[in-house]
């Protein structure tokens, strides 16, 4: 039908076009533990914060499910075991693609995927470099083939230990032994379109060299800040770490073509062994609050002030399962039970009821979990085929999860166009962002911030 056609490219359009500036905070939701809640109650918690996009370290099918229709971005990963699988050929990273990720989008909002964790540095598996590369090429191609390239980025996280040094960041390279490696993948990052990904964690700088190490400094608040020879003054040793990869790339030759750079993974754990001082519950508060602060703000490096930087704090839970020291269990912001660790403001004025200090886990007082605060409903006046259009297009090619209002649906009843078109058209504007064109659909929807439950009980 050309208008929904029409419609879908509209949106799809003003999507790429001003997506790129709303600014986002992510986080690294590990799943090594076994006292955590349901993907679906983790889901539809995040709902209520400001966290708005989640990396996860694998494909679990429950929880691409469970993100379906929440307007939250997600980044699935290819695990360092079955790396060297998809970059056998395309057919393996099709058919990687085809049964762990088709079935889910585009209701979940899927935005990357991470090919590996720390590939490069990580010796235990005989991971072989070049299939690294490959795996990556070959899944674009997979991406490319079903149109889904602009939509969906391959990118691969490393670890700080890729640099040879860090210090000073102006004249920090790779490691010899990876420049070929990583040289291949920043071109392939450079043509694509997709953002070098670094996981950085001053923390385990501070903690190794506690005596050098200035504690304001990794903790992102050093006043007097640190000069690099260049000029470059650092308050913090995040910006430091993000602008010596920076100038590893640079020296590698890519400094014109553009490669962002993406903090995967960054935090500070609550508590470790007895000799991990600097791992309390204050620290951690300290450095969390200030990562997500400078997350949310447009602020670059000093390198590179006017370029955003996206992160990606790590963790979302304890996770009482990893192996390694007790801070590797100790890097959540939330315990299993929803509580938080410590106490870190994740409320989101525009998605809170009342503009509240709720976060994750807590509850307004009348017991229900918080839900946005605005919606996207059918105009009671509107035309019936006009709504039915628009419910078909949602519910078809807007990607929509409409079994709940089928027949046999949980939300079936009230069995009345107006309803049905509600629950589709509320469920397509929540996934998109929450911006007025994306409750248009010709004129016959109309935002607002009066909670509809009356009209269908299953309008969150
Ligand atoms: C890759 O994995 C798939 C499914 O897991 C399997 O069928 C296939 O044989 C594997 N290919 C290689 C080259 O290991
Ligand atoms: C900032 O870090 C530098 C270098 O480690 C240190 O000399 C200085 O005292 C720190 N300033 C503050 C206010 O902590
Ligand atoms: C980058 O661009 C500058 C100015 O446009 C140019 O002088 C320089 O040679 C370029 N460097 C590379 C590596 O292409």
């Amino acid at each position: 039908m050309v208008t929904s056609c029409q419609l879908l490219l509209l949106i799809l359009l003003l999507h790429f076009s001003l997506f790129h500036y709303i600014s986002s905070v992510g986080i690294n939701y590990g799943t090594l533990g076994n006292n955590l809640p349901s993907p679906k109650k983790v889901a539809q918690l995040l709902q209520s914060t400001l966290i708005n996009k989640v990396k996860i370290y694998d494909t679990n099918p429950e929880i691409l499910e469970a993100f379906s229709n929440t307007g939250i971005d997600l980044i699935v990963a290819v695990e360092n075991y079955h790396v060297s699988n998809i970059s056998s050929d395309v057919s393996a990273a099709d058919e990687w693609f085809a049964t762990r990720v088709v079935p889910f989008i585009p209701a979940t909002s899927i935005v990357a995927i991470a090919v590996g964790n720390e590939y490069l540095t990580t010796s235990s598996a005989q991971l072989d470099s070049n299939a690294l590369v490959q795996a990556m090429q070959n899944l674009h191609a997979v991406l490319t083939a079903r149109g889904l390239d602009r939509k969906i980025k391959v990118s691969t996280p490393h670890s700080m230990a890729v640099l040879a040094s860090s210090f000073p960041p102006s004249s920090s390279t790779f490691a010899p032994n990876l420049v070929q490696t990583i040289g291949a993948i920043l071109g392939f990052l450079a043509d694509t379109g997709a953002p070098f990904m670094v996981n950085a964690y001053p923390y385990f700088a501070y903690r190794d060299n506690p005596a050098t190490v200035n504690l304001q400094y990794a903790l992102l608040g050093n006043a007097t800040g640190v000069r690099d020879p260049k000029g470059y003054v650092y308050n913090n040793m995040l910006d430091a770490q993000i602008d010596a990869v920076r100038s590893a790339i640079n020296a590698l030759g890519f400094g014109n073509r553009s490669v962002e750079i993406t903090v995967s993974e960054s935090g500070w754990p609550s508590k470790g062994d007895p000799s991990d001082t600097a791992a309390t519950p204050e620290n951690a508060k300290t450095y969390n609050t200030r990562l997500i602060e400078r997350a949310q703000s447009n602020k670059g490096t000093p390198m590179k002030p006017k370029d955003k930087i996206e992160v990606f704090v790590f963790a979302l839970f304890n996770e009482n399962k990893k192996k390694g020291s007790a801070t590797e269990r100790n890097f959540g912001i939330f315990n299993g039970d929803g509580s938080k660790v410590y106490n870190v403001d994740l409320s989101c004025d525009f998605c809170s009821n009342n503009g509240g200090t709720f976060g994750f886990g807590e509850k307004v007082s009348s017991g229900v979990v918080r839900g946005p605060s605005v919606w996207c409903v059918a105009k009671p006046q509107a035309d019936e085929k006009v709504l039915q259009a628009v419910l078909d297009f949602c519910c078809g090619p807007g990607g929509v999860d409409c079994r709940e209002i089928y027949e046999s649906g949980d939300c079936f009843q009230p069995d009345r166009l107006l309803a049905h078109a509600s629950y589709a058209m509320n469920a397509y504007y929540q996934m998109h962002g929450r911006n007025y064109w994306n409750c248009d659909f010709k004129g016959s929807g109309l935002v607002t911030f009066s909670d509809p439950s009356k009209l269908t009980t299953c309008i969150l």
